[in-house]
């Protein structure tokens, strides 16, 4: 027999993620410098780590013999205290894609259903059909989250329903009043995902705590690896009622998140200054990449996330003919956008050369 034989039928259909190209990858494939290459491919942050995150991150590395906390003491504490919830009430994973895995290891089974947004991140739907499950996708309304679609496919097999806002690939947001009366309405044997990843972008963001006070079946993502720069790092939580916390701790590895992303991690939360600062620059770099869009007469869907969608006509042409200039966008052809690209947004200098070179590739 051969090893693909004895493997899992749910592990020969599992489609294949696709991340953005790393910078030595495109330069050892087109022979670029490094140097010169940018990377607006996968919703990094251009300004890199805060200084505090790497300067603990050093100090984290000096005693890297130890084994970490595998419980993340010290941060789930000090989330506690940022949240204003108990520190029972947190789950840390190595990035918040492994509290989707978790998430699926407790609630998804075969025969299940998992209710998602089109398109959406797609780890929702890797991860319901790896664990055998059916992905119910259904189709945003312009741009948006259509919660009331969205509720109406449920079923009594569905066990998860996500809802990402800002929403990966369109950076689009549901407002906290419509996300309140979404959680409410569903039934009780439903677990609501709410997908936080890029909520520091926004001004205002919703807030879901009531929700979590109410005893409602939610639980919200947060991520390090975007406003804070450490996505290098892998560190992630979810929040929710303790309940579920304990479910999914229950079910992670023994160490799985290690002790210089939760130093890390710690680091980034004192320093505010360096997560405003980001927001500040991103809606200036927004500003600048509408603007340019506009007068290279470009459609694109407005954002309030760290990315945006630019029409550019061949997405996967552009997308090449941006790499061999040193520029990596996200061809978003997989999300069934062939006509656009992701692009994320940089520092000013990465925005003008992005725009210059959309320019020249969509002439
Ligand atoms: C919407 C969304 N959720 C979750 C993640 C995963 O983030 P991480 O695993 O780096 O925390 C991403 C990463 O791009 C994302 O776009």
């Amino acid at each position: 027999m051969t090893f693909q034989e004895l493997a899992k039928p749910s592990v020969l259909t599992q489609p294949v993620y696709e991340p953005g190209k790393p910078i030595e990858y495109v330069a050892r494939e087109l022979g670029l410098d490094p140097a010169t290459i940018i990377k607006l491919a996968s919703n990094e942050n251009p300004w890199g780590p805060s200084p505090l995150a790497v300067a603990a991150a050093k100090r984290a590395i000096e005693a890297g013999e130890l084994y970490p906390d595998g419980g993340c003491f010290d941060l789930r504490k000090k989330l506690a205290v940022k949240w204003g919830l108990g520190a029972d009430q947190f789950v840390v994973g190595n990035g918040s894609n492994e509290i989707i895995e978790l998430l699926g290891h407790v609630f998804v089974g075969a025969g299940d259903e998992v209710v998602m947004g089109a398109p959406a991140f797609v780890v929702y739907k890797l991860v319901t059909l790896l664990f055998g499950a059916k992905a119910i996708e259904v189709p945003l309304v312009n741009w948006k989250h259509d919660l009331t679609k969205i509720a109406a496919a449920v079923t009594p097999r569905t066990k998860l329903v996500y809802v990402c806002t800002p929403n990966n690939p369109t950076g689009t947001a549901n407002t906290e009043a419509e996300l309140i009366a979404f959680v409410r309405g569903l039934p009780d044997h439903v677990v609501a995902v709410i997908d936080e990843a890029y909520a520091e972008f926004v001004e205002g963001a919703p807030d879901m705590r009531p929700l979590i006070a109410e005893r409602r079946k939610i639980v919200c993502l947060r991520t390090f690896s975007k406003i804070f720069g450490l996505a290098s790092l892998r560190i992630g939580y979810g929040y929710g009622s303790a309940e579920l916390c304990a479910l999914l701790n229950r079910v992670r590895q023994p160490f799985n998140v290690n002790a210089i992303a939760q130093a890390a991690a710690l680091a980034a939360l004192d320093d505010a200054a360096f997560a405003e600062n980001t927001a500040r620059e991103n809606r200036v770099g927004l500003a600048q990449i509408e603007q340019g869009c506009r007068e290279l007469r470009l459609e694109f869907v407005p954002s309030v996330a760290n990315f945006m969608l630019v029409k550019v006509g061949d997405g996967m042409r552009v997308f090449d003919a941006l790499q061999r200039k040193g520029v990596i966008v996200r061809p978003v052809k997989s999300y069934g956008l062939p006509e656009w690209v992701r692009v994320t947004i940089g520092t000013h200098e990465q925005n003008v050369r992005l725009l210059a070179e959309l320019k020249a590739a969509t002439r």
